[in-house]
């Protein structure tokens, strides 16, 4: 069936917390300015509906009209395995797949479960902030591998300091975001590889959080890291319905640990998760079902990016930005307008009234960027990129 993502489907009055947190959003700092007006484009999830057979799914569940404890059943494990075996090549054993209610809460068990305090553990900033807060919540130690953006706005890893950061004594952990949130990266075999040789030489356990992974454009492919190195073991993976179908709020995120100890360490520490009766069905239905929808909402994604990097060049040609390989997030560098980031985010948030996020959240390599999440419908985002335009028409 044809979906069409241009539908505006409005979804104040739902518990959104794009649409519905306005009071929330302002005490958290997030924003000055919150009103009916407001263009949300800042959270990682998308306004557009889901697939058909998802939706099937879950009214069978409500129909059912009893929603009690839930187990899971062979089909989850099968459905897992199916989808990971035909989207990436990538054999998972039913015995390695751990539910958990969630990828930052997965993050903090792994972060407890394998570190100690006062342990080191690397992330690669600009990052997806809950990395930072995982590290420090737990009392670990920060220990920043900013990757490197060029002229061209590409960022690389910086391999030198990696594996300097790795050999510190204190370093237990590598945090892989990968597709990297915010960057837009996608990680290519030799740079994979690379990254777990160094890990495995200085006995640092990979963490890789892989939730973008079916969400590359059309021109790119994902590779889980498990698949690249020799020896799976020390690979601690996370994988979610989550992104992928627009799902965050049925918390179902999938670890992945081959090493049975390690297994039983994380097991431990996090206890046990039954899952809703709501997230068996949806996943069960995406994983076998989905894949008719997740190609025309990637082509549509695709489609967007186009129409943004065209928007700016002509209107806003002071902004940088690329086309992201994976992920839904563009990543804005405003750093040529020679405005402060209190300016820029004044013009955007208060003036415009869109609400994005401000880079530095992701570190301070990101304090002149903005992050924009585009999984919303066209007509939406060429609102907003209007409004912004307007707000920084006539600065030389
Ligand atoms: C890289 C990354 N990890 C984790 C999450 C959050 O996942 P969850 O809602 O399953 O905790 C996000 C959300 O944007 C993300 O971008």
């Amino acid at each position: 069936m044809k979906y069409n993502f241009d539908e505006m489907i409005n979804r104040r009055g739902t518990y959104s917390i794009k649409w519905d947190g306005g009071q929330l959003l302002k005490d958290m700092g997030f924003t000055e300015r919150y009103d009916e007006d407001t263009i949300p484009l800042f959270t990682a999830d998308m306004d557009l509906p889901v697939p058909q057979p998802l939706i099937d799914a879950l009214h069978k569940t409500v129909d059912h009209r009893i929603f009690g404890y839930s187990i899971f059943p062979e089909e989850y494990f099968e459905a897992v395995q199916h989808w990971f075996k035909k989207r990436h090549d990538w054999e998972i054993n039913k015995e390695e797949i751990i539910y958990s209610p969630g990828t930052v809460h997965a993050l903090n068990v792994a972060v407890r479960a394998f570190t100690n305090p006062g342990d080191g553990i690397i992330i690669q900033r600009p990052v997806y902030p809950p990395f930072t807060a995982s590290i420090e919540a737990n009392g670990r130690e920060l220990i920043n591998n900013p990757l490197i953006c060029d002229e061209k706005g590409y960022y690389h890893i910086d391999f030198s300091d990696f594996e300097a950061r790795a050999k510190e004594e204190r370093t237990k952990m590598f945090i892989l975001c990968n597709p990297h949130n915010p960057t837009g990266r996608v990680f290519n075999v030799n740079e994979l590889r690379k990254l777990a040789d160094i890990c495995a030489k200085n006995d640092v356990l990979i963490v890789a959080d892989e939730i973008h992974g079916d969400l590359v454009r059309r021109n790119q492919s994902f590779i889980p890291i498990a698949k690249v190195v020799d020896d799976v073991d020390p690979i601690i993976t996370f994988t979610a319905i989550n992104k992928t179908f627009n799902l965050a709020g049925l918390h179902c995120t999938n670890v992945i640990i081959s090493n049975p100890e390690l297994r039983q360490t994380f097991n431990s520490v996090m206890g046990m998760h039954l899952p809703s009766p709501f997230t068996v069905s949806a996943l069960i239905a995406v994983y076998n079902e989905g894949e008719e929808w997740l190609e025309q909402l990637k082509e549509y994604i695709d489609g967007t990016m186009e129409w943004v990097v065209k928007f700016l060049a002509e209107r806003m040609p002071k902004v940088k930005v690329r086309i992201p390989e994976g992920t839904y997030i563009m990543w804005l560098d405003f750093s040529e307008y020679r405005l402060t980031p209190e300016d820029v985010h004044d013009r955007i948030y208060n003036k415009a009234n869109v609400l994005l996020e401000d880079g530095k959240m992701f570190g301070e390599e990101g304090l002149m960027y903005q992050r924009i999440c585009i999984p919303s419908p066209r007509p939406m985002i060429k609102e907003a990129f209007e409004r912004i335009a307007r707000e920084f028409a006539g600065i030389s």
